[in-house]
């Protein structure tokens, strides 16, 4: 296993946009590192990056700390797995798996051993003789990562592996993925567009938008600490609202705006003032929308628990805990620190 550096890697496409922007950052040797973003913001380009399947415009990468810019990708020795994993249709699992052991001439007997072991870390024993075409998606990914574990590579790059699974099974497949990790201490690049999914996967978690990483943090700092308004909407769902503010320093005001989270919003009592809107259940709590009485009647969205939601129509008093409100500036979206 083996840490991964990226010291300024940029990437423009030629006749085509620039793809990836100076980017800096540094992957600890197993740790479980998410990209994310909205689509188109370079999240797959980085990986193949990474991988050595694009060509850096500039920067270096280094992986367990020899430089492999200008290494091929098969001398990279690491594994990636896409979203659309092709299996080989006419051979048995088994042989799916073994087939980038054997073609790199490895033994029979080292060759049994390490698809036994893959096969039982991913739970797929049963299925090593049959065809894919037998399979369910899950299991098609399963074997698809079993086969980048046979590998043992230095690092898993994983692009967005889980997208062809329906919801429960994403769930189950993404608790497997870090039972995998923790037992495998691999080092794992994993790019997904879902937030959810980024928070509950990764030991850290770097936000992406337009070829920049516009923070990485462990996923609750994400949340409780953006590092400006793009993040703070980013992360969480329903996203925070935000609301223009005047901030007042040392007597001086200064254009702010304030980030509440749907489910810091409390009512009942407050010093706000605002008329529900909408109410939409979700089953375990409610989405409020609520119009203030304040200039322009911003909407602000409240999540609610609790048996009884205020109806539509109704007059209401909110407020949100000084602590946890969220403060920007104005015009660079940056996060304002209080001291
Ligand atoms: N081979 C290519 N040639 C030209 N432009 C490309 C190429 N590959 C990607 N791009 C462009 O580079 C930008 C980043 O693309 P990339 O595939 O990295 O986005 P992404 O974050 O993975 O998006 P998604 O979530 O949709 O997969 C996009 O504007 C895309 O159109
Ligand atoms: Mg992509």
């Amino acid at each position: 296993m083996a840490d991964i550096r990226l010291d300024g890697v940029a990437k423009t496409f030629p006749n085509g946009p620039v793809a990836v922007r100076a980017i800096d950052l540094q992957i600890a040797d197993g740790e479980f590192l998410v990209l994310v973003g909205p689509s188109g913001c370079g999240k797959s380009t980085l990986l193949r990056l990474i991988a050595g399947l694009e060509t850096l415009s500039a920067g270096r990468i280094a992986i367990g700390g020899l430089d492999v810019t200008e290494v091929p990708p098969q001398r990279r020795d690491v594994a990636m797995v896409f979203q659309t994993y092709a299996l080989y249709p006419h051979m048995s699992v088994r042989d799916n798996l073994a087939y980038g052991l054997r073609t790199r001439g490895a033994g029979r007997a080292a060759i049994a051993r390490e698809v036994a072991a893959a096969a039982a870390a991913l739970g797929i024993e049963e299925l090593l003789d049959r065809r894919p075409a037998q399979l369910s998606g899950g299991q098609r990914q399963r074997v698809a990562l079993g086969r980048a574990i046979v590998r043992r590579p230095k690092a898993f790059l994983l692009d967005e592996p889980l997208s062809n699974l329906d919801p429960a099974l994403r769930v189950q497949a993404r608790a497997e993925l870090r039972r995998l990790h923790r037992t495998l201490g691999a080092t794992v690049v994993y790019v997904t567009h879902d937030q959810e999914e980024a928070m509950t996967l990764g030991s850290r978690v770097a936000v992406m938008r337009d070829g920049v990483i516009e923070q990485v943090a462990p996923p609750l700092e994400l949340y409780d600490r953006p590092a400006n308004t793009f993040v703070a909407r980013f992360i969480g769902t329903p996203a925070m609202n935000l609301l223009p503010a005047a901030l007042i320093l040392d007597d001086a005001p200064r254009d702010a705006v304030a980030g509440i989270r749907p489910q810091d919003v409390t009512v009942g009592a407050g010093p706000l003032r605002a008329t529900v809107d909408l109410v939409e259940p979700r089953g375990p709590d409610y989405v409020v929308h609520l119009r203030l009485a304040a200039a322009g009647e911003p909407l602000l969205l409240a999540v609610l628990t609790g048996t009884a939601p205020p109806a539509a129509g109704t007059e209401i008093s909110l407020g949100v805990p000084a602590d946890r409100l969220h403060l920007f500036d104005r015009v660079a979206g940056r996060r304002i620190t209080r001291t």
